[in-house]
């Protein structure tokens, strides 16, 4: 069997149905790899800063990294911007939803919201609210999140910083991804866990 049997979705039966779970088993083992060559795309999306997309993200994981961030951080550095490519009004939301099933509460609320709290940083130059994050001020990740956009985002727009390459990022990608999804172990909600050490 390569394929189902039927052609509209209520005609199927349990061997289709149990055929496409094992089809979509052996998909997800490529979603790392499929993140990271989505990654060297952003290579090629339209930047006007000093660096590439691809740079800075790599610049954000290398700089969390070397503040002894744990793996959810510096994988969720690396990823934070990678809506970038088809959510350009939500890429924040859309990293999110990537990243959601597989690490810690805490660091899917940070890149979920990080778009609002880089706005402190230019808003003002595009008449945009600067305070766009103070909605967020009693939220028990509010510090984290504007920690993640004051050491590993804004900050990571230098050519001369010397940024890791993606190889040395792929197996912890890879570790996260190959978790267990949604996995209250991995998720744990409400903890905190310090970005820097
Ligand atoms: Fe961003
Ligand atoms: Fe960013």
């Amino acid at each position: 069997m390569d394929h189902v049997k039927f052609t509209a979705m209520k005609d199927g039966d349990k061997e289709d149905y149990e055929f496409l779970t094992e089809h979509e088993i052996e998909y997800t083992k490529g979603t790392a790899s499929r993140l990271l060559n989505a990654l060297v795309s952003l290579d090629e999306s339209l930047s006007g800063y000093q660096i590439t997309r691809l740079g800075h993200s790599l610049q954000s994981a290398t700089r969390a990294e070397r503040d002894g961030a744990d793996t959810d951080w510096i994988v969720a550095a690396l990823l934070h911007d990678i809506g970038d490519i088809y959510a350009p009004y939500n890429h924040d939301e859309y990293a999110a939803t990537i990243l959601r099933p597989f690490v810690r509460e805490q660091v899917t609320w940070v890149v979920e919201k990080h778009g609002d709290f880089q706005m402190v940083y230019y808003g003002h130059h595009v008449g945009g609210d600067p305070n766009k994050r103070d909605a967020y001020k009693d939220h028990p990740y509010f510090d984290d999140c504007a920690t993640f956009c004051e050491r590993w985002d804004q900050s990571s727009f230098d050519p001369a910083y010397d940024t890791l390459p993606l190889d040395h990022f792929r197996s912890r990608v890879e570790e996260v991804f190959a978790r267990k999804p949604y996995d209250p172990a991995v998720i744990q909600p409400g903890v905190r866990v310090p970005l820097t050490s």
